[in-house]
């Protein structure tokens, strides 16, 4: 890799989301494909560091104004991360960013720009930089967007192993086993807000709290049975859970009718069980299977049932 350059993966909720928000635990990995890059290096010195987001087809100079609002948080990421190593010139370098991960979809698209961004500017300018410390940064920028962020995106991203994650706790990193599982992914192609989505849940909660409590304390449960499933390689069980997850997801009512297609389209498949992903009300889902066969099964009915992209990851303890 070239002196500026970084990436970062992203990431598939397994169990847990939303309850995470409420101090539940939950169960995440990162995945390899797909992922986020970023580039730095030098320009003319005394230019405003430039900005290109190439996914956006956008090439910032640095000082037209209006900021472009899809530029905006690069512009925090490079003043936050010149605020933590002062070292970090204000002029005369350029980042350019561009990403695989589809957007408000639930595989943690922003957080991997901005994970992938922060490690380019530290690795160009050759600071001692810890990916803790990326984690923390990123967290500020998420909170930007997010407000109520639990913190299970950017410690995922950053730490780059799957982890039982608790807010407030050091998280706990789940070692893979050796017999390999496939998680088959699928796009409803309706993009969500996980700030309004986790407003919702708010709201909703705020009216019937002992209920939504009730909830995410037994959804906390199955993340930490499904963190044993996982470290065990007892698949079946993992499927389970994420079958009994998806209920309380729905009885939180964060799926949708679509979500609820692709759920039932991959368990028609004769996956292992299934979920949606992410904050839910559109975005992903997740379904699992050792048998790739039953993979390529699942991925076809996913795309009969309606998803506008589809993909497979391996899980397997040889990378
Ligand atoms: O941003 P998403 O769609 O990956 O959702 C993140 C998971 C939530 O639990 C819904 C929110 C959070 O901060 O943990």
């Amino acid at each position: 890799m070239v002196r500026g350059a970084a990436d970062a993966a992203s990431k598939l909720i397994l169990l847990g989301e939303h309850a995470v928000v409420y101090g539940e635990c939950a169960l995440a990995i990162p995945l390899r494909r797909p992922r986020a890059e970023a580039a730095v290096s030098g320009a003319l010195p005394g230019r405003p560091v430039a900005i290109e987001l190439e996914d956006f087809g956008i090439r910032w100079d640095g000082r037209k104004r209006p900021v472009p609002p899809e530029v905006r948080s690069f512009v925090r990421i490079i003043a936050a991360a010149a605020e933590r190593f002062p070292q970090i010139p204000a002029r005369g370098w350029k980042m350019s960013v561009r990403s695989q991960i589809p957007s408000g979809c639930g595989l943690g698209s922003g957080t991997a720009v901005s994970a992938a961004a922060f490690r380019a500017i530290f690795r160009y300018f050759r600071v001692p930089y810890t990916e803790r410390t990326v984690s923390e940064l990123v967290y500020e920028i998420e909170k930007l967007h997010h407000g109520n962020p639990s913190g299970i995106d950017n410690t995922v991203i950053s730490m780059n192993r799957p982890i039982l994650f608790r807010r407030g706790a050091a998280p706990r990193v789940i070692t893979v086993p050796r017999k390999s599982c496939f998680f088959i992914v699928g796009h409803t192609g309706k993009r969500h807000s996980t700030a309004a989505v986790v407003a919702a849940v708010a709201r909703a909660r705020s009216g019937r709290r002992a209920e939504y409590d009730a909830i995410f304390r037994s959804i906390g449960r199955l993340s930490k049975r499904g963190a044993r499933a996982f470290e065990q390689g007892h698949w079946r069980e993992l499927g389970k859970l994420m079958d009994r997850n998806q209920e309380l997801l729905k009885r939180l009512g964060v799926s949708s009718p679509e979500l609820d297609a692709l759920v039932g389209a991959a368990r028609s498949a004769g996956t292992l069980g299934a979920k949606l992903s992410g904050a839910g009300r559109g975005g992903c889902m997740a379904a699992l299977t050792t048998d790739p066969a039953c993979a390529r099964r699942a991925r076809r009915a996913l795309q009969a049932a309606g998803a506008v992209a589809t993909f497979v990851t391996r899980i397997s303890n040889h990378g």
